[in-house]
């Protein structure tokens, strides 16, 4: 068994509903084991991402970034770059914000940055956007046209599961996708 982490925070549950989707898309996959991890968690305890192939990143977007108990995660990591303890796993991100864009591209980019510093190999979101397919705006997967990770929109102070049909899709498709690379090339590198 391969074994996949979707390391996340989330203060006020939209971020959370969203892993669990992308948690059912990664548990789709025969061979993949998958697992939500609290980034809180892991900022106490940073090797326990050691036995995992793989790592989906899961943030809300902050003033364009990642939020503060998501980069506390980050730079705990620290000793496990000096050992090269990530080096070869997968990762790949996600994010949810109240706006449409609302920067959230650079939160993704902060976390590629993050997957290339510990030498990890990135994936993407691979998929069209359905509206021009003729799927009604919030059923269509991949709406907010993302490709470097995943994106998803909820409105400020809205119940933690109000996300449109589309984005919920997508996140179950992303997260089987990641698992499905896993299987073809996830593994460290020793
Ligand atoms: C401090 C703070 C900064 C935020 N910055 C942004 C932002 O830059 N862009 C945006 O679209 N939404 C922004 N938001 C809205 C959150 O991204 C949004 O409410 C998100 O769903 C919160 O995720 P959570 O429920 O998992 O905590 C911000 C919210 C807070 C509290």
């Amino acid at each position: 068994m391969k074994k996949l982490a979707i390391v996340f925070h989330s203060a006020h549950g939209h971020t959370e509903h969203l892993a669990h989707h992308v948690l059912d898309g990664a548990r789709s996959v025969p061979g993949v084991e998958a697992h939500l991890l609290r980034a809180e968690d892991l900022a106490q305890n940073p090797d326990g991402l050691t036995p995992y192939d793989g790592l989906i990143l899961g943030s809300p977007t902050y003033l364009g970034g990642v939020s503060g108990s998501f980069k506390t995660f980050m730079d705990a990591t620290g000793r496990l770059w000096r050992s090269q303890g990530l080096k070869g796993k997968l990762a790949a991100g996600f994010t949810v914000s109240s706006l449409p864009a609302g920067d959230k591209q650079s939160t993704l980019m902060s976390m590629f940055v993050f997957a290339m510093q510990h030498g990890m190999l990135w994936v993407g979101n691979p998929f069209l956007p359905e509206q021009g397919q003729g799927v009604a705006d919030g059923d269509a997967v991949n709406r907010l046209g993302s490709w470097s990770g995943l994106m998803a929109q909820a409105a400020h102070g809205a119940p933690a599961g109000a996300f449109v049909a589309g984005d919920l899709k997508t996140a179950r498709m992303f997260g089987q996708h990641v698992a499905q690379t896993m299987g073809r090339v996830g593994g460290t590198i020793s």
